[in-house]
This record gives C-alpha cells, structure tokens and sequence, in this order.
C-alpha cells in the first residue's frame, strides 16, 4: 500500500492534533514513554463508537453489529501493515504488552519447558518481559538467565552467544529499554537464537511509535506492544506471532467469541487468533487503536526518528550542563528516553520541582527493579521525548533542574 506522508514532523502543527496540549497549554509532557497523549481522531473514534456504533461484534446479524465488527476486524490489516505481519491471522488482540507476553508464556512455553531447560533475557527487561518468564521457570524448575550489559547499557552480545546453549528453550528481548532508551540489536538476537533453533520474543513497547518495524524482515517468533504507546487507548495491545506457533497454541482464557462448537462434553475452539480473544474484549479501544495507527502512519518513520535523534541528543547535551547530573544510559544506539540521577536527590523530589512548574517526567525504578540493582540507585527521573515535544521544552526542563540545584545548595 502506497501510504501518503504529511510532509514533515513539525511538532507545533503536530501538537494541534492533540486537545490535551489546549486544555493545559504550559504543559510540557515528558513522559511519554510512561504514555502517549491520545490525538483528536482517537479521541474521537472511541466516543463516536459509543455515541453512534456501538454494538458487539461477531454475534448480531443486524446492520449496526455487522458494521461494528467489519470496523473492529479492520484494526488487524492497520496493525498487520505497521508492523509489516503477513496477514490478519498474525494479529491478537490483547489487553496491552504485558497480557501479550502472558499468554506466550502460558500457552506456548510452558509446555516446552522442563527442568534443566533455560530461558534468556536481558538485564534491561521491564517486570512485564521479566516477571512472566520468572514464574514459567520456577514452576517447571527451568533456569532464568540474564544477558549483560555494559556501563553504557548496551547489551554483551559475546556474553549472549556464550550463553545461549542446547538448554535454551526461548530468548525474550526488549527492542528499546523504557529506562535506558538502548536500542538492543534485535535482528542479530534473533538471527543468533534462530541458529540454535530458539525462539525470540521482542517486546516492542517503546519501539513501535518511532523506528520502522518489519517482523517479516526482523524474522522474531513474537512481537508484543501496547495501544496506549502508539497514541492509543489504554487496555489494548497487539500480540504478533508467526503462523506456525499461533496455529499449534492453545488457548488459556475460555468462554464466548472463542470456539467453533461447545456441548457439555466437549469444545472445539475457533481459530486463531479468534481463540485467544475469548469474552467481549475492548472493542473501542481496539477501534481507537486503529485511529491511532492511522494518525502514525501519515508520518515517515524516518523523519520522526532523525527529528527524535535531533532533540534526544539536544536534550543530552543541555543535561549535562547540569550540575552533578549522571545520565544511566549512554548506549550508541538510543531512542529520546533519557534517565538521571543526582548523588543527594531523590528522584521524586526532582520529578516534583519539575511538576510545579509544569513539566511532567518520570521517576522511580520504572518497573526494571533489577537495573536499578545493577548501577546500584534506587531508582532515576526519566525524560521521554516523542515527535510532538519541542527543543523549547527541553530548555524548560533544564532551567528548572538548574534552579532546583541552587535552591537546594
Ligand atoms: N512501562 C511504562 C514506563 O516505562 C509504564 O513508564
């Protein structure tokens, strides 16, 4: 499909699209990594569903449901084109990343994993490409094992290969640290695994919004992300899997929408992905999700990246005129998610100056309790940037971290 691009990223006509930024015109809105503000259109699109669509999907035969389902079935050929999946039946919905990576775990390791048997991931997961996997080892006696990272927090791809051995049944890797901001080499993780015939996993939470993606290219077994992070609503997200694993899983939440015939006896599921979408699920949200995909595509990817490269390595360069503040991260490959620290300050009271003056960032672990572990602080204030942010906002933010520094002096 041939798509037509606006012509540029330009962050003040971009931010007209968004109401959030007239309603709280001094906002500067750093946090977008935590999520995204949502567009009019997708503003829009979940309330018109509501005031002038609604119905349940697969079940009426009336006009409304079947106009109902044909929109919310269309969703999976948007989602299918921004990540480059070969059809529609790569694409479940989910209630976001974590449900995602849940269900992998659940319903395509678990049986493959016994005692003896290892699982990789990496020292920068989010507790949600963590947590999961940790839960799936213990209960079949299975081992966790953690790739390092250097000091810059680029992940050992020495270490990676060392480790990955007979015993590994499956490799979970994020694409882009949501506190680190790394871009992690994903193609080389998966072509690695693949030579040992393992499958990956890549949680592309913080990737999908700004770099292109192409499963098919990428050849990954599993790609997670969430609506709330490209724009969207939250409580829906999007599980890419390859044919071959989707068609062998089976499902792990029963009920309605999900089944091809039930007796007493017995039940025979539909397929899928239809079989791990049991229950009414978020139709407007997924509807929603589909307006925010739309809103995306009408931009370059590489336009938004080298935009997102520009105020990134801005935003950088300005925090280091900072006092006594550490950047955690400084990975050659990044994305605009920049976290610091200051020896004496606590994170939450940075990110409290910062509020007052209208400037909303991040701070804590971030869920990556274990990263915070490896540099030893209990936790940073994260700036995450993304194409409607402005360098203006980055000046704002480093004046009051320079104003924070002397007031506390
Ligand atoms: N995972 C989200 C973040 O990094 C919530 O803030």
């Amino acid at each position: 499909m041939q798509l037509k691009y606006k012509i540029m990223v330009d962050p003040l006509i971009i931010r007209q699209d968004f109401p959030i930024f007239r309603h709280h015109p001094n906002l500067a809105y750093l946090d977008n990594a935590a999520t995204m503000q949502k567009p009019e259109t997708v503003i829009q699109g979940v309330a018109n569903f509501y005031r002038k669509e609604n119905a349940n999907i697969h079940r009426g035969v009336y006009q409304l449901a079947i106009e109902a389902t044909e929109k919310y079935e269309r969703v999976r050929h948007r989602a299918a084109s921004l990540i480059g999946a070969p059809s529609t039946k790569n694409i479940v919905y989910t209630s976001g990343t974590t449900a995602g990576i849940n269900l992998v775990v659940q319903s395509f390791l678990e049986k493959r994993l016994s005692k003896d048997d290892e699982v990789l991931i990496t020292a920068m997961e989010h507790h949600a490409n963590l947590i999961p996997w940790q839960m799936v080892c213990k209960k079949t006696g299975a081992q966790l094992v953690v790739i390092p990272m250097n000091e810059r927090g680029e992940l050992d791809m020495d270490a990676f290969k060392e480790r990955l051995s007979g015993r590994t049944k499956m490799v979970a890797a994020v694409h882009i640290s949501n506190t680190l901001g790394s871009i992690n080499p994903v193609e080389d993780i998966v072509d690695l695994a693949h030579k040992r015939g393992v499958p990956v996993l890549i949680d592309g939470a913080q990737s999908v919004a700004h770099y292109p993606i192409d499963v098919k290219e990428m050849d990954c077994d599993f790609f997670v992300f969430s609506g709330h992070k490209v724009f969207g609503p939250t409580g829906v997200g999007i599980l890419y899997g390859k044919e071959e694993h989707l068609s062998s899983m089976a499902p792990v939440f029963f009920g309605g929408d999900m089944i091809r015939e039930v007796s007493f006896e017995d039940t025979i599921f539909a397929e899928h992905p239809q079989k791990f979408e049991a229950g009414t699920t978020n139709i407007a949200g997924i509807i929603g999700l589909g307006y925010a995909m739309m809103f995306l595509q009408q931009y370059n990817k590489k336009q938004i990246v080298k935009y997102l490269d520009e105020l990134g390595g801005y935003a950088r360069q300005e925090l280091k005129s900072v006092k006594s503040l550490k950047i955690v991260g400084k990975a050659k490959r990044k994305s605009p998610i920049i976290s610091f620290h200051f020896k004496n300050i606590h994170p939450h009271d940075v990110a409290t100056f910062l509020g007052a003056e209208n400037i909303a960032i991040r701070a804590g672990h971030h869920c990556t309790q274990p990263l915070m572990d490896i540099f030893d602080i209990p936790g940073t204030s994260r700036a995450s940037f993304t194409f409607y942010n402005t360098f203006e906002e980055v000046d704002r933010m480093v004046k009051v971290l320079k104003e924070m520094k002397k007031f506390l002096s």
